[in-house]
């Protein structure tokens, strides 16, 4: 397949910002649909298309990521979804945290997953994906956090997500370890922050 990557521009961005269902026409023949919706309206079939998308790349077995996926994804979790015809090629999660800064309780969202089908992987949409991701961020008004291992932090960084230090956060959630990046953390970290998911 020919694949002509259209660099988005700041309107068509604008224009992708401006819902939450959104469709790309990336050439003449394809179209790139991005998609964000909360647990609570996703059935079945979706959260099947997920896990067998994750486990293209983190290979625990099918029934493994459904049942990772009950016990740990909640109803107000975010998912973005991004389809080309009707297959899923791209998702993330954003579940739901909270943290403690200077005493004070607040929201954020935590960016667990991005995952592109490995046929559509070095085509940019991962970093297309990035850009409906810190949209879909901005449009909760919560930070976000992420962990990932070292060779994605540029990656990251060119999506405009920065490296925090480690001794500014600390948490509970077991698999926080890596290099933890925020987006959209505007605050002054007055003490270390303190991540954890809703239970
Ligand atoms: C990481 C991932 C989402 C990137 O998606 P993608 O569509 O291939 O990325 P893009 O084509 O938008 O890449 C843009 C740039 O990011 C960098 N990049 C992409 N994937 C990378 C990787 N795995 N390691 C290091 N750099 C990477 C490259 O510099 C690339 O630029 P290039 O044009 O010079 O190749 C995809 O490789 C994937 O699904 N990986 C498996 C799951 C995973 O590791 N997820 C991240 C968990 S933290």
């Amino acid at each position: 397949m020919i694949f002509l990557f259209r660099k988005i521009t700041i309107s068509k961005l604008k224009y992708l910002t401006g819902k939450i269902d959104n469709k790309i026409s990336l050439n003449n023949s394809m179209i790139i649909n991005f998609i964000s919706k909360k647990t609570v309206d996703i059935n079945q079939k979706i959260i099947l298309q997920i896990c067998k998308l994750k486990n293209t790349h983190w290979k625990f077995g099918l029934n493994n990521q459904i049942s990772w996926f009950k016990d740990n994804i909640k109803k107000n979790d975010i998912h973005n979804l991004c389809y080309i015809k009707n297959k899923l090629i791209g998702y993330t999660a954003l579940r739901n945290g909270f943290y403690y800064n200077n005493k004070q309780k607040k929201k954020f969202l935590l960016f667990d997953t991005l995952i592109i089908n490995p046929k559509y992987k070095k085509k940019h949409i991962g970093t297309l994906m990035m850009r409906f991701n810190n949209f879909i961020i901005v449009q909760n008004k919560k930070p976000s956090f992420l962990v990932c291992k070292k060779n994605l932090i540029k990656f990251y960084q060119l999506n405009n997500w920065k490296k925090i230090p480690k001794n500014k956060y600390t948490t509970l959630y077991k698999s926080f370890s890596s290099t933890g990046m925020i987006f959209k953390f505007e605050e002054k970290i007055k003490s270390k922050l303190l991540l954890n998911l809703n239970k």
